[in-house]
């Protein structure tokens, strides 16, 4: 990796007792999709603000090519586009009212923003909606408004904070081809999302979960070491295939898959568990892992005997 355009180092924060982020250690390169992956209140916001300076760290530091988001000096409001993962925008301003803020924001001359706009309204599509109160917008496009905002100053980094949540199928395959066509043009994308299946998209992921990072890598190659297997459980009383599978030792954990449970299993598990479940009208039904299975065996692995 050339010099990464972000940097954190042992980056912790502290609510009160609460340890929101503790000791995140990241480097992320120039052209680089990096996902922080995790659930609800696992720190994604927290990591989110301390890199955009909206906050200061507990302990550690963050460096953006080199700087720190809080100095004085700092130019890394010029080189940093972050989209906050709450409303951001003025709901009472129209689309070409909240981007002419957000210009002034930053400062930007007239043809200068002219043409930006024009650019932003076109790939977002919302050239139909100049005119549309923000907080008359649909979810999707309200993301995008403010993505476009984000990037009105041309940033080299973009931090976005479960910009697809909320956001229907469609326009995330829209968002996402538009990321992808933003990192083609050089610039370096950290995002957040409690979307496993978002996991995939990125070039490499890191899974969070109450404020540490569990795993980190490229998503095919950490899928591909996955050293258990994972199944799906047809047919059988739900809740009686449940008790089952939470008193067998060899089963690392569950999650539901639709009306149906899946469930990850250490890879020499007995033919007995096969058999136990037989005998409930149940049977296993091997599947690829995915990252909801990584999370669920990391877990196992932090608190042995504990469960996911
Ligand atoms: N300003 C704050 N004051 C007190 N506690 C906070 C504050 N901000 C975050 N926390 C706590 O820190 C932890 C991490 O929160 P954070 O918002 O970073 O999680 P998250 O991964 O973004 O969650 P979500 O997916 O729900 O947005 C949580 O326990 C949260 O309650
Ligand atoms: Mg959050």
């Amino acid at each position: 990796m050339n010099e990464p355009v972000l940097i954190t180092e042992a980056l912790s924060r502290r609510f009160g007792t609460v340890v929101a982020l503790s000791s995140l250690d990241l480097a992320i390169g120039q052209g680089e999709i990096y996902g922080l992956v995790g659930p609800d209140g696992a720190g994604k916001t927290t990591a989110m603000r301390l890199v955009a300076g909206v906050i200061g760290a507990s302990s550690g530091r963050v460096l953006v090519r080199g700087q720190d988001p809080l100095g004085n000096e700092s130019r890394v409001r010029d080189i940093l586009g972050y989209m906050p993962q709450q409303y951001s925008l003025y709901g009472d301003l129209t689309v070409a009212e909240n981007l002419r803020f957000f210009a002034s924001v930053f400062s930007l001359g007239r043809a200068d923003f002219q043409a930006r706009k024009e650019r932003l309204l076109g790939i977002t599509r919302l050239e139909r909606f100049v005119d549309r109160r923000a907080d008359a917008l649909s979810g999707g496009m309200y993301k995008k408004l403010a993505l476009a905002c984000a990037l009105l100053h041309r940033p080299e980094l973009l931090a976005l904070d479960e910009p697809t949540n909320g956001v229907d199928p469609v326009s995330r395959r829209e968002f996402w081809d538009l990321l992808r066509a933003l990192v083609r043009e050089g610039m370096t994308i950290l995002l957040s999302t409690p979307y496993m299946d978002e996991a995939a998209r990125c070039h490499r992921v890191g899974l969070i979960h109450q404020g540490r990072l569990l795993l980190e890598g490229e998503p095919q190659a950490l899928l591909g070491r996955f050293a258990h297997r994972v199944f799906r459980i047809q047919g059988g009383q739900r809740d009686e295939v449940l008790r089952l599978l939470e008193q067998a030792p060899e089963v690392l954990g569950t999650s539901p898959a639709g009306a149906r449970l899946r469930a990850v299993v250490r890879a020499d598990f007995a033919p007995e568990l096969d058999r136990r479940l037989g005998a409930l009208g149940s049977t296993l039904v091997p599947t690829p892992p995915d990252f909801e299975d990584l999370f669920v065996a990391r877990l196992h692995e932090e608190q042995p005997g504990g469960r996911a």
